[in-house]
């Protein structure tokens, strides 16, 4: 007995290490082709692919598993079924084995994908939320270890629930052992980062880079005078840009990334993507190394880790987000967000009128089926305003006046608006101002709360829950910001916390409130009025194949320019979803010829045709087949 069992193993190594062999035979040309191109150093490419070998064997059993059979199904995650959440873990549970004894409420959410915000290693009080990471093995303290990791995974993996984890590869904290030693004026880690003596490279950069947080931490350098150097920062002033120039970079961070996998990790978040490479006399963002680098993470997860999904944070312009996809061929990201989307819904939401988002949703329905978005209405990120301008001013709408106009609407402050929140990173100099809330919030459902006003309330979960059942319609993958299930409201406590002040965005990331999921059994709460309509919504999803992503997705018009219209088609099976974005009732004037509909919601038998869609309401209908 004991001689079999010990047969077994040996040939299931056997056959481990044949599995690795192929996968490795598949790819290792193009990865040294490219690793060459970019390094132009076979010692170093050797080293990697001696340490992808060992990452391999120390892959657990069951990770390999889930690898083999993922592999065998490339289209996996691209099911009807998968809605994700996203919480902080310690604002959530408190701590990793907080939120493994709360996977029931996952499952009672629908959620089968949580990501958990950063959680690795941080120094408190320049953290950047967790984005300031000072070890890539080491959990925080306070949530945990990486024993309770692995055990997180684990459990969530019994639940057929996946894990997503950011990966902050564009810089590490100044904590970080090589900044320290950098620091210290270790020549080797001071090539690690972007070292000036002087401030002339780092001026001729500012000519030309960008700033991401203008008011909060203002241009890329910071200078060190315990080290006489300047070091490059793109976000905050302790995040050091890594120098991705260097291999030695490159290899390291690569097993921090095999590591992390091989923790039971099934989704890479790739942190701030397209800034991970610099040249002189660019904007710094999106250079073609950078792809070169995420289609090397691309082919290493898949020799390594092929269960692993990628997931690029890219927060652009569609023109500069599609390409992190890469190509058919030549994959890079499997999935990547929404944003612009996300940011011309609540556009919408403060204009009513729906042509920029019609356009922006035919621009993303055109686009192969290979490419996933995760959409979304909020995260735990500002909103930045990167609408298509050129679009709007053909309506004689201007950028800078337009997006006072959106600040000021949900601010409170213009156009009928009920919505709560605050401005982010206000620049005094191009105008630019970005936006903070929660989703509830924005909608009115704080302002409403707080004066008791019943009618704006309705109004508000109306608003609210349209939003949500639209955002399912749209083509790709749906992901809630924890708190939005039951219509948590905008958090004002981190004013008193000085390490957050500063950082408007820690409005929309307060703990989330369990009194309100207590409620969801009271059926005439705000809770339970949001909760319960979502989970019909989402019980539909999960049961209609049509919501897959490999499903057509278009627009419909309907000839009033308040009223959006979604269609989609899987395999014979075909549903529409109206939305109306106002707050008077209105009709939408289409005419869908092909037989009878059912209303998923009362399920009234009907036509397709001047449908009437009370004020912020939404249907959802299905063909009769
Ligand atoms: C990403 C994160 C953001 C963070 C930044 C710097 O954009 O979403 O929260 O500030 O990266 O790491």
């Amino acid at each position: 007995m004991a001689d079999k069992n010990r047969e077994n193993t040996e040939k299931q190594i056997a056959d481990a290490g044949k599995i690795y062999t192929k996968r490795l035979e598949k790819h290792h040309d193009e990865l040294r082709w490219l690793y060459m191109e970019l390094y132009d150093n076979s010692s170093m490419f050797a080293e990697l692919t001696e340490r992808l070998e060992g990452l391999y064997r120390e892959r657990s059993r069951e990770l390999k598993s889930m690898d083999l059979s993922r592999e065998s199904r490339p289209d996996w995650y691209k099911q009807n079924d998968m809605l994700g959440m996203m919480f902080y873990i310690d604002n959530f549970a408190g701590n990793m084995k907080g939120v493994e004894s709360k996977l029931d409420y996952m499952e009672q959410c629908n959620v089968n994908y949580i990501h958990l915000m950063p959680f690795l290693e941080t120094p408190k009080g320049r953290s950047d939320g967790g984005y300031a990471v000072s070890d890539f093995r080491k959990v925080q303290e306070n949530l945990g270890s990486m024993e309770d990791l692995e055990s997180l995974t684990a459990a969530c993996h019994k639940k057929g629930i996946r894990v997503c984890m950011d990966f902050v590869m564009n810089h590490t904290s100044e904590d970080h052992e090589w900044a320290k030693k950098a620091r210290q004026g270790d020549g080797e880690y001071m090539s690690r980062y972007f070292f000036f003596d002087s401030d002339q490279i780092p001026n001729q950069y500012e000519k030309t880079v960008p700033q991401v947080f203008p008011t909060t931490a203002p241009g890329n350098f910071t200078w060190l005078p315990d080290a006489g150097h300047y070091v490059m920062t793109t976000f905050y002033p302790y995040q050091w840009d890594l120098n991705y120039k260097n291999p030695r970079v490159f290899n390291e961070m690569m097993y921090n990334f095999l590591y992390l996998t091989n923790r039971g990790i099934d989704i890479v978040r790739i942190d701030a993507v397209p800034y991970i490479w610099k040249e002189l006399n660019t904007q710094c963002r999106n250079l073609k190394q950078v792809h070169t680098i995420v289609r090397m993470m691309r082919i290493i997860s898949e020799i390594v880790c092929p269960g692993v999904l990628l997931l690029g944070e890219v927060v652009m312009e569609p023109e500069k987000v599609v390409p992190y996809f890469g190509t058919v061929e030549k994959p890079e990201c499997h999935m990547l967000y929404n944003v612009t989307t996300m940011a011309t819904t609540w556009h919408t939401v403060a204009t009513r009128d729906v042509r920029l988002l019609k356009k922006q949703l035919d621009i993303v329905n055109g686009l192969p089926k290979e490419y996933v978005f995760l959409n979304y209405l909020r995260c735990h990120d500002d909103i930045g305003w990167g609408l298509d301008y050129d679009t709007l001013l053909g309506e004689g709408i201007r950028e800078r006046s337009h997006k006072e106009y959106l600040n000021h609407y949900f601010l409170g402050l213009e156009g009928g608006s009920n919505s709560r929140g605050e401005l982010y990173n206000a620049d005094p100099v191009t105008g630019d101002a970005r936006f903070c809330g929660t989703t509830a919030s924005m909608c009115g459902i704080e302002k409403a709360g707080a004066g008791q006003d019943r009618e704006a309330m309705e109004k508000a979960v109306r608003l609210d829950v349209m939003l949500h059942a639209y955002m399912f319609m749209q083509s790709g993958i749906p992901v809630l910001y924890s708190g939005d299930e039951v219509g948590q409201v905008n958090d004002y406590t981190y004013k008193k916390d000085p390490d957050k002040a500063e950082d408007a965005r820690y409005i929309h990331r307060g703990a989330m409130d369990w009194k309100l999921a207590e409620l969801i059994r009271d059926k005439t709460s705000v809770p339970a009025r949001i909760f319960s309509r979502l989970d019909q919504l989402e019980k539909i999803r999960k049961s209609e194949k049509v919501f897959t992503c490999q499903a057509d997705t278009w627009t419909i018009d309907t000839f009033d320019a308040s009223v959006l219209c979604i269609g989609r088609y899987y395999e014979g099976e075909k549903i529409i979803g109206i939305f109306n974005f106002s707050e008077y009732d209105k009709t939408a004037w289409i005419n869908e010829t092909d037989g009878i509909y059912t209303d998923m919601i009362s399920g009234e038998k009907r036509k397709a045709a001047g449908v009437d869609i009370p004020a912020c309401g939404f249907v959802y209908m299905k063909r009769e087949e």
